[in-house]
């Protein structure tokens, strides 16, 4: 690699420079920089504030700064802001510090990766026609960006097949220094794949794969821990079954690991059981380096992330989900928590982990009813972010978990990256659940969590239909595609449920104390296609009692 080895990334906005450069970052086990992070902390202002009150020339000056800084330093991985190698200076200082690839995608794909973001600058001077001024820029600086020798069209990509293409682009001339794309797992046949999951807090990998597990004393030294205690945390039933690999893998790899049990069940997710193993741990000598691993379904991992979180003051968390559901719903979002007497999930945190490892062999165990379940939440993820995940459950509903377990995951990273927070988009994951909480509470959680989602998934769709937003051949789909899962679409469907008939007035005044609600407005999730929610206030209790009815009847 030429110069010091920086690897740059460069290109228009919305190309892939930063999702990409950070899992370029992960996979190769360096640091990443954004250079607009490094612009705006150097001028205490955000670029579309530098924009505003100093005009794009100033921007330019300080982004050339910034250009030289960045290129004082070595192994790096650098996204440049989308104008930076537009002036030829820049482009050759960065040059001479490691490799300059520029990204590339067409404007209608650049368009809807920057669809929800509000404070592109220089979008901003033509809002409603963004399209047109994004083709207007491109056009603009096509001789600069096609200056630049390296390029990857990004258009269709996934994140890791971006990174792919760049360690080759980059090992051609090389040779030993990139380690190899996907790195091989001790003890298994297979390849990891790497899902990077941005957050206020930074970014962590998700290794999934078969053999994941094994792959989990590697991911922890990733993480920058080395040799320390590992308090693994899981339920007796799962630890027969899936904890002395785990253990074995860890001990191989020069680390300590202790195994700590809940009893099994939802009504062990408790304080009780969080302070017990507050002591646990204190016993065990577990201090502030030692990582608490849950190695369970969302019981486990909801408690051992409330634990992580609290215990002296908050610990490296690392999750190991072993049902459907943790895997695909729990692992990304980085909620935790316990129940009180008084309702589930009263008491939590938001808890980071350092790292998850999705392995889907954990799925063999699982009983089958388990799978189903989980399987209406990969269902929502396909219902509301990816087509191709939705065609091929609808066409070959029994391919192994392997087959599709990153992408059903991806959806929701891309949901939660938008909004961390939860103070917007990531209302579309809770699409069927203000009807399913509702379901839950009136049959006194006898039935599981997936069921109810299925159902209430359906229950949204009919909503949806009613309030004329969505046709009624969506709807159809939807439903064919839950039925081919095997999931429920009406109550008596699932067999545990008590009998509802005549229901429809008590679930409709249990869904009144639902607590994603905000302020004193229900909100629902609608369907206004495949691949299209959105949230809608209440529509009013005819149009809701008439979708209840829908699914009792
Ligand atoms: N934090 C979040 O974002 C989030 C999201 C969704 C749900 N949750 C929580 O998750 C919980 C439900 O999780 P769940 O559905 O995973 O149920 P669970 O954790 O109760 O697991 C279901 C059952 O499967 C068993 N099991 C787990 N893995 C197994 C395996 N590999 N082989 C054999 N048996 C196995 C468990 O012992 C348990 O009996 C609820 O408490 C819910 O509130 C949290
Ligand atoms: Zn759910």
């Amino acid at each position: 690699m030429p110069g010091n080895g920086n690897i740059i990334l460069t290109g228009f906005m919305g190309t892939g420079k930063t999702t990409a450069g950070k899992a370029l970052a992960v996979r190769l086990d360096r640091r990443f920089q954004d250079m607009d992070d490094l612009i705006e902390e150097g001028a205490g202002l955000t670029v579309p504030e530098i924009f505003t009150i100093h005009g794009e020339t100033r921007f330019r000056d300080i982004e050339s700064q910034v250009c030289r800084d960045v290129a004082a330093r070595s192994d790096l991985i650098v996204a440049t802001g989308g104008g930076a190698l537009v002036n030829p200076e820049n482009h050759r200082v960065l040059a001479e510090s490691g490799t300059v690839i520029c990204l590339s995608a067409t404007p209608e794909q650049i368009l809807e990766r920057i669809r929800n973001e509000t404070h592109r600058p220089l979008l901003d001077l033509a809002p409603d026609n963004r399209l047109a001024r994004i083709r207007a820029l491109l056009a603009e600086r096509d001789e600069r960006y096609s200056s630049i020798p390296l390029q990857i069209d990004t258009t269709d990509l996934t994140v890791d097949q971006i990174v792919d293409r760049i360690l080759t682009l980059v090992s051609d001339g090389t040779e030993a220094e990139v380690p190899s794309p996907h790195p091989a797992v001790p003890g298994t046949n297979g390849s990891l794949q790497v899902l990077a999951v941005d957050n206020p807090e930074g970014s962590y990998p998700i290794w999934t794969g078969s053999g994941a597990l094994a792959a989990t004393g590697r991911l922890l030294r990733q993480c920058g821990l080395e040799g320390v205690k590992v308090a693994v945390l899981s339920n007796p039933d799962i630890e027969s079954l899936h904890a002395a690999g785990l253990v074995d893998a860890l001990r191989a790899d020069g680390f300590d690991p202790w195994v700590f049990t809940m009893p099994e069940g939802e009504q062990h997710k408790t304080l009780e059981t969080a302070r017990r193993l507050y002591s646990d741990l204190l016993a065990a000598g577990m201090d502030r380096r030692s990582p608490v691993l849950a190695l369970g379904g969302g019981v486990v991992t909801d408690t051992a992330g409330f634990v992580a979180a609290t215990y002296l003051r908050g610990v490296p968390y690392v999750v190991a989900p072993t049902t459907l559901l943790a895997m695909v719903d729990s692992s990304v979002g980085a909620k935790c928590g316990v129940d009180l007497p008084e309702g589930k999930n009263l008491i939590g945190a938001f808890k980071q982990p350092v790292g998850v490892l999705l392995d889907p062999d954990l799925l063999d165990t699982l009983p089958p009813a388990e799978l189903r379940a989980g399987m209406a939440e990969v269902a929502k993820h396909a219902i509301l972010g990816d087509e191709h995940l939705f065609e091929m459950l609808m066409h070959a509903p029994a391919t192994p978990a392997a087959d599709w377990l990153a992408a059903a995951v991806q959806v929701k990273i891309d949901v939660v990256e938008e909004d961390p927070l939860e103070q917007g988009r990531r209302a579309i994951l809770n699409f069927g659940h203000t009807f399913a909480h509702a379901l839950e509470q009136v049959s006194q959680y006898t039935i599981r969590h997936g069921e109810a989602v299925a159902v209430g998934m359906m229950a949204a769709t009919h909503l949806s239909v009613q309030a004329g937003l969505c046709s009624p051949s969506t709807a159809q789909r939807v439903r064919s595609l839950l039925t081919g899962l095997g999931l429920p679409v009406r109550v008596d469907d699932i067999n545990s449920a008590p009998d509802l008939s005549g229901r429809a007035g008590d679930l409709l005044a249990a869904m009144g104390t639902d607590k994603k609600r905000r302020g004193a407005v229900l909100r629902f999730v609608v369907i206004e296609d495949l691949q299209q929610l959105t949230v809608i206030p209440n529509p009013g209790d005819e149009l809701v009692l008439s979708a209840w009815e829908h699914i009792l009847n």
